[in-house]
């Protein structure tokens, strides 16, 4: 079986944005690959952050993700296999630096962060995507499903096994691939001209655990028609719905409003309604998941420090095959 890796930040709610746009698909991923699923603490130090919310955030992630459909047993924390930290210091070595200035990421974040934070910018944020190419080799992973906005850090996770493999003489590391899935876009239902995301503030995404109340009022407010759209086509809020609607599954539902969408028939307040109904069944779904986790905190945070453990029995294999390689002192000396 093909081995497919991925990872995500700590940070906060998980929307349906994230749900539709990513992780549905890591979770459907596990039926037909060797999956393993990170939730990244180390790569969420880069950017100010506050201790105790980053410990808060990470352990909240893994009770949203296991109530989603990850299995226990594929997800780790990454700051419980040090190695990652461990490799990532090999692979700087094997790094251009010229490579990481020029990354887009890092130029966003970097003028970002000297706005906020009187010119603060830390090495960890050049260094970003070396320990992302240390997550992604160390466990040899073949395909890694990320958006399009991760490319180049794949390019460079390619470089480096390749600087590596030139070095040392030998085709140790597999090349990672970006495997791209068509996913749902969905766009911010209070202002569809933009991506449903966390930065742009509460009203701009909708939590998967948030109370049904919630969902249904922002799904009732949500932008319908704002009058600039051009005849004959649907506008970016009503397609919005119908997107949302068939993420949820529901085609037939999706496929008989449109219908009456088409010939002039279709009530908003219907179409909003069933799109409400469609996210609450998942929200009732998930929220009892992760309820049912939450009462047994202690029992599902030692399952993940177990499952983590685990995990960490290849990284480890590796780190020692690439100390034998790159003239490391090993453990038997
Ligand atoms: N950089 C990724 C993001 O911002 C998160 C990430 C860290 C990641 N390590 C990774 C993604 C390894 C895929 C593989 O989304």
């Amino acid at each position: 079986m093909k081995k497919v890796l991925s990872c995500i930040q700590p940070t906060g709610d998980m929307h349906f944005g994230n749900y539709f746009g990513a992780v549905k698909n890591w979770v459907d991923l596990q039926s037909d690959y060797n999956c393993v699923y990170g939730v990244v603490d180390y790569h969420s130090m880069t950017m100010p952050y506050k201790p105790k919310k980053l410990r808060e955030n990470t352990w909240s992630l893994i009770f949203n993700l296991l109530a989603v459909g990850i299995k226990p047993e594929n997800l780790f924390i990454q700051s419980l296999i040090p190695e990652h930290a461990e490799l990532c210091w090999i692979f700087n070595c094997f790094t251009s630096y010229g490579h990481l200035q020029r990354m887009t990421q890092f130029k966003d974040k970097s003028s970002q962060s000297s706005e906020k934070d009187s010119g603060f910018i830390s090495a960890g944020l050049l260094d970003y995507p070396v320990l992302q190419a240390a997550d992604i080799l160390i466990y040899h992973a073949d395909y890694v499903p990320v958006g399009k906005d991760q490319e180049q850090h794949l390019e460079l996770s390619r470089a480096i096994a390749q600087r590596f493999n030139n070095q040392v003489g030998k085709e140790y590391f597999v090349l990672p691939e970006c495997l791209f899935t068509e996913t749902p876009k969905i766009l911010s239902t209070a202002d569809p001209s933009r991506k449903m995301s966390k930065s742009a503030g509460e009203k701009h995404y909708i939590n998967v655990f948030a109370e049904e109340a919630r969902i249904r009022k922002q799904i009732k407010s949500a932008v319908t028609d704002t009058g600039d759209t051009p005849k004959g086509e649907i506008s970016a809020g009503i397609k919005n719905l119908f997107e949302l609607l068939k993420a949820c599954g529901k085609s037939e539902a999706h496929d008989s409003l449109l219908a009456d969408y088409t010939n002039g028939s279709l009530k908003y307040v219907d179409l909003k309604e069933t799109v409400a109904n469609a996210l609450v069944e998942l929200n009732t779904q998930f929220s009892n998941k992760r309820n049912e986790l939450m009462s047994n905190k202690k029992e599902i945070k030692n399952q993940i420090k177990q499952s983590s453990f685990e995990i960490r029995q290849r990284a480890q294999q590796t780190v020692k095959e690439v100390k034998d390689l790159t003239g490391l002192v090993n453990v038997r000396f």
